[in-house]
C-alpha cells in the first residue's frame, strides 16, 4: 500500500473540501491518505507521494503553499509531487487560464520542482462569509457561486496513482 499526504492551503475552507475529495478518492483506490493543513505539516517524509492544493487569492497562490516547497524540499525532491490551484469562480477559459499562470509562478519559482501533474480547478465564493480584508464593499456585491467539479476532482485524483508511479 502507498501512503499519500494531501496538503491544502485554505482561508474559507472550499480548498480543504476538494483535498479531503481527493483523499477519499485515493483512499477508495487503496492508498494510505493523510490529509493535513499545508501549514501543519511538519515532515513529508516517508511518504510515496504528496498532493499539494491552493485557494488562490490576488493572482497568487496561498503563503503557506508558497511556503511549503522550500521547507520541504529535501524530502519532495524525491517524491513525486502533483499540485492543484483553487481559484475561478466563473466558467471562463481566460479565468482559468489565469489562475493556472498564477499557480504555476511557485512551481516555476521553485526550479528543482517538476510536478507530475498541475490541474485548476473551479472554486467557490460567499460574499455572506467573507471577512477583513476581504469583506469590501465590491466583493460583497458579488454573487455567490461554487463550481467545484466534483466528478473533475475526482477523474483527477484516479489519475494520480499512476501519475506518480505509485502500485
Ligand atoms: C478576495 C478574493 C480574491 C480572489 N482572488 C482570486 C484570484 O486572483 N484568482 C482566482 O482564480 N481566484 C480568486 N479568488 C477565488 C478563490 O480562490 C475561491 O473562492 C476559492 O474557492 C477560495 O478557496 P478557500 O475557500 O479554500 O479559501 C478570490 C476570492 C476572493 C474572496
Amino acid at each position: 500500500m502507498s501512503s499519500v499526504l494531501v496538503a491544502y492551503a485554505t482561508v474559507y475552507g472550499s480548498t480543504k473540501e476538494v483535498a479531503e475529495k481527493v483523499a477519499q478518492t485515493l483512499a477508495e483506490k487503496g492508498h494510505d491518505v493523510t490529509v493535513s493543513a499545508a501549514g501543519d505539516a511538519k515532515s513529508v517524509q516517508g511518504y510515496d507521494g504528496v498532493v499539494v492544493g491552493t485557494a488562490l487569492y490576488f493572482f497568487r497562490a496561498h503563503k503557506d503553499f508558497r511556503k511549503f516547497f522550500p521547507r520541504h524540499r529535501t524530502e519532495l525532491q524525491s517524491t513525486p509531487v502533483a499540485v492543484f490551484g483553487l481559484g475561478p469562480f466563473e466558467d471562463k477559459d481566460e479565468d482559468f487560464e489565469g489562475a493556472r499562470g498564477h499557480l504555476m509562478k511557485t512551481v516555476d519559482k521553485n526550479a528543482w520542482l517538476e510536478p507530475v501533474a498541475v490541474e485548476v480547478f473551479g472554486g467557490a465564493f460567499d460574499p455572506e462569509g467573507l471577512r477583513f480584508p476581504h469583506s469590501n464593499p465590491a466583493m460583497k456585491s458579488m454573487p455567490a457561486s461554487d463550481i467545484r467539479d466534483w466528478d473533475a476532482i475526482a477523474a483527477w485524483a484516479e489519475s494520480l496513482p499512476s501519475a506518480m508511479g505509485l502500485p
